[in-house]
């Protein structure tokens, strides 16, 4: 059996210091915006290379807090891809702004800078870029055609822990970049826990308030806000994780390079990295038009997948209501009936990923 993700592994290997983080905020009696979170805070935003960074309760909460500080509002225009998780989307529409989409590259899969120029009007308030399974957008493509309109950006980094781009990580490319730190993340955590970090010192203040009732330190509600903190559990060993993240990073890399060698001769379209980009591999997404007999097979094996994802989000039942229809976004719609992500974890073995391309290539053979 081939597990898609292993929530386990990276816990057998940190255990004694994961143990430890969490006896230490126990005996704290600090378990909510404490010291531990203060330091994520601080050692994130460095390791990204942001000036700030700011905690909060998921990936979800991190978009919704980093528009809301933005003043992102009811029925504002924030243009996006559905080529996402609908997390991407719900904290739009959580603000009360309007979504609209624009489709993605038909070789990346990221939002294509030629459709966001034809979408952006004057009634654009915000662009949400998504920096989708790990493989960086070229973020200097979209700031070129958002800054000069005033229109800020706002980068999903949910699946970019250690994505780069000209050398830099992802996230303090844009105004403010939001991670998720869900388990399966690259820095994933044990339950819930998200992050925003900025370089501007106005916004990190703002987002301080949103995520605690729009408290100043005062219990005086300054502006609306939320409850979306880190806790300090989450924090503490979340720090652990982060000191191991640069290897995780290594192995995912080893582990992709590993099945491109292995599915290079064969007629899956392989993942792309954006050119000048260093892709994290959150997820190696290979497309078939072969899908269905390919996940038969991948079951028969006993080995996990993914399909990320399935219906894009501007056909979603719950999004019906924006008009969207089939067609309208053809390169999405194209690659959410051909993507088929393959395990990829640090609990893997070089061997197994070896398994895992041999199913797929005698499945192919099989069919034709
Ligand atoms: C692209 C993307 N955006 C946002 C999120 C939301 O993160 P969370 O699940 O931590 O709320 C996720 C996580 O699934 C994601 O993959």
């Amino acid at each position: 059996m081939i597990l898609a993700f292993d929530p386990c592994s990276e816990y057998r290997r940190h255990q004694h210091e994961i143990d430890s983080a969490i006896a230490r905020v126990l005996n704290s009696g600090q378990v909510i915006l404490g010291p531990e979170g203060a330091c994520f805070e601080e050692e994130f935003a460095a390791y990204v290379g942001a000036r700030y960074g700011v905690g909060v309760k998921s990936g979800t909460d991190a978009l919704i807090v980093a528009l809301r500080a933005l003043g992102i509002g009811a029925d504002d225009e924030v243009l996006t891809v559905a080529n996402t998780a609908v997390p991407t989307v719900a904290a739009i529409r959580a603000t009360g702004a309007i979504p609209r989409f624009v489709d993605v590259d038909p070789v990346t899969l990221l939002m294509d800078a030629d459709h966001l120029q034809a979408a952006i009007s004057s009634q654009t308030r915000c662009v949400v870029a998504v920096h989708l399974y790990g493989n960086p957008l070229d973020m200097q493509q979209i700031k070129a055609i958002a800054a000069p309109r005033g229109v800020p950006i706002v980068a999903d980094c949910a699946q970019a822990h250690g994505a780069q781009f000209g050398g830099r990580h992802v996230g303090p490319d844009a105004d403010i970049g939001c991670y998720s730190f869900y388990p399966t993340k690259n820095l994933g955590g044990f339950g819930d826990a998200g992050l925003c970090t900025t370089d501007d010192a106005r916004l990190a203040a703002q987002m301080r308030r949103i995520r605690m009732y729009g408290f100043d330190g005062d219990r005086v509600a300054q502006c609306e806000g939320l409850c979306s903190r880190l806790d300090e559990l989450q924090a503490a060993m979340l720090r652990v994780k982060l000191r191991h993240l640069d290897k995780v990073l290594l192995v995912r890399r080893r582990l992709a390079e590993r099945y491109t060698h292995s599915l290079s001769e064969s007629d899956f379209v392989l993942p792309a990295t954006t050119p000048g980009g260093r892709h994290a591999y959150h997820q190696y997404v290979v497309r078939t038009s072969q899908r269905t007999t390919l996940m038969e097979e991948l079951q028969r094996a006993q080995i996990g997948y993914g399909i990320h994802y399935p219906v894009p989000v501007h056909l979603m039942p719950a999004y019906a209501w924006l008009g969207y229809r089939p067609g309208d976004l053809p390169v999405t719609e194209r690659a959410a009936e051909e993507v088929l992500s393959l395990p990829l974890h640090v609990g893997l073995s070089e061997n197994e990923i070896r398994d895992v391309a041999s199913v797929l290539r005698g499945a192919v053979q099989a069919v034709t």
